[in-house]
């Protein structure tokens, strides 16, 4: 896993957190109590909430067992944690083709609306996200996620 010295190192500029949790629709009203914050968009099985200024800055996540065991509280984790990128689409890419370098899978591309997402794995199976705006407006982010619903639609991005 030797990096080439071509290979471009990121540069994050903020960053987001998504964790799983029982329920969003439970755990968002506590994180507007307790961290004063302010939900931002939901979904079917998730709420955005944000400090004031971003569009997220944590995402709630509703946790699905695999053979519908109960979830055991302390055993749900982190969805995964978003990196926020400074550069633009094909900066995005560059890294896709750097992780490729390394060997890391980059298992999933997504639209966001507000910026196009890149997920891989550490090597103990912690999800990570580069993700790269494409809005840049904080309030105009706030307003497409809330209208869209925070959507995560599949999207073919090359990398280079
Ligand atoms: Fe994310």
């Amino acid at each position: 896993m030797q990096a080439t010295p071509q290979d471009i190192k990121p540069r994050i500029t903020r960053t987001h957190l998504a964790l799983f949790v029982a329920d969003p629709f439970k755990s968002g009203p506590w994180y507007e109590d307790v961290l004063g914050m302010t939900e931002t968009a939901r979904g079917e099985k998730w709420v955005f909430l944000s400090f004031g200024v971003k569009h997220h800055d944590i995402a709630l996540i509703r946790a699905e067992s695999p053979d519908g065991a109960p979830l055991v509280r302390g055993q749900i984790n982190m969805q995964h944690y978003g990196l926020e990128i400074d550069g633009d689409v094909d900066e995005l890419r560059r890294l896709y083709g750097m992780l490729l370098r390394k060997n890391v899978e980059v298992f999933k591309t997504t639209d966001h609306k507000v910026g196009y997402g890149l997920y891989f794995h550490d090597p103990d199976g912690h999800r990570l996200e580069f993700f790269c705006h494409t809005v840049h407006d904080d309030e105009e982010g706030k307003r497409i996620l809330h209208d869209y619903n925070a959507p995560s639609e599949p999207i073919d991005l090359q990398p280079l």
